[in-house]
């Protein structure tokens, strides 16, 4: 058990150089993700509360643990991962790119005689891009009889994969959205106290989420997709890992496609398969037409 000396100790741990950069080899060879040199005082400050979570004292003896085969097996690893990897996410985030969804490519899809339109959230953290993305497609579903929609979502923190699947979120975080989308995607609380909402049932039944890491292999097959977003994510990846996936991602979608990177993004330089169509916004050329 760890005494109270102990716990106060852990405040005055300080993460060294040599401990730093394994976690550095380890965030970049699994993840992608590039940790600098300055994000030492983050990650410090962070791990923390893991040394505290799992009553070990000092940086050195929590390194050896977290990359051991029982860090691993007690999920110690991957309470690293999701403390390590950034969540930042909100309803309709960079909205314009919802405004692109419903007004560009759906009308596109269906006056091409298509039907069921499957879109991915690559890097979805607490769900709410995914759950907007179903808000959008179930209003075009109501004015577009024959129309239906499957929505994939994935990140590789299993914490945020677990609250997107609760699909439970404070009050606050849907006070921005207009009062018609509340209303009929929303159910508060019965308890007056309780100050959270719920994702409706036919939203929730239409997202698949699940653990994923980009880096490794998707379980979608090639040109399967028509949309995927995968924004806000690639910021935080080294170039080669970020080409790398990039290029897994566009062989995902169906060649017309759509591609959406964060608003900050460009990731034209990385593939000759795709042409930017929006701020931000990729789509992937169908050689049978050239478009
Ligand atoms: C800042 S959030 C972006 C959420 C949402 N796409 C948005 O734009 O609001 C980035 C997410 O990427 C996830 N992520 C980081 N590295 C990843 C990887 N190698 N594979 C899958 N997801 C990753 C993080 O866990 C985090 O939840």
């Amino acid at each position: 058990m760890m005494g109270y000396n102990d716990a106060l100790n852990i405040y005055n741990q300080k993460l060294e150089e040599k401990e730093f950069a394994r976690i550095q080899d380890f965030m970049l060879n699994k993840l992608g993700v590039k940790l600098s040199p300055i994000k030492i005082v983050m990650v410090n400050s962070r791990l923390i509360k893991r040394l505290k979570a799992s009553e070990i004292y000092n940086f050195p003896d929590y390194i050896n643990y977290v990359f051991s085969f029982e860090g691993k097996r007690s999920g110690e690893l991957q309470c690293m991962i999701d403390e390590l990897t950034t969540h930042k996410t909100e309803f309709y985030r960079e909205s314009e790119h919802f405004d692109f969804l419903k007004n560009i490519v759906l009308p596109e899809f269906f006056k091409n005689g298509k039907r069921n339109f499957s879109i991915w959230s690559a890097g979805s953290s607490t769900g709410e891009e995914a759950f907007t993305m179903g808000m959008i497609l179930n209003d075009f579903k109501i004015f577009n009889a024959g129309f239906d929609f499957s929505i994939l979502a994935s990140d590789v923190s299993n914490a945020v994969v677990v609250k997107a699947t609760e699909a439970t979120y404070l009050e606050k975080n849907i006070a921005t959205l207009a009062p018609n989308i509340v209303r009929r995607y929303f159910v508060s609380s019965k308890d007056v106290k309780d100050n959270t909402v719920q994702v409706v049932k036919l939203l929730k039944d239409k997202v698949k989420f699940s653990v994923l890491n980009l880096v490794d292999n998707y379980p979608y097959p090639n040109n399967s997709l028509d949309v995927i977003f995968c924004r806000n994510t690639l910021i935080y990846f080294e170039d080669k890992a970020k080409r790398e996936v990039v290029n897994k991602l566009i062989s995902k979608i169906k060649p017309g496609g759509y591609l959406f990177v964060g608003l900050s993004e460009t990731v034209s330089q990385y593939s000759s398969e795709i042409k930017q169509v929006s701020p931000s916004v990729y789509k992937k050329i169908d050689r049978s037409n050239g478009l």
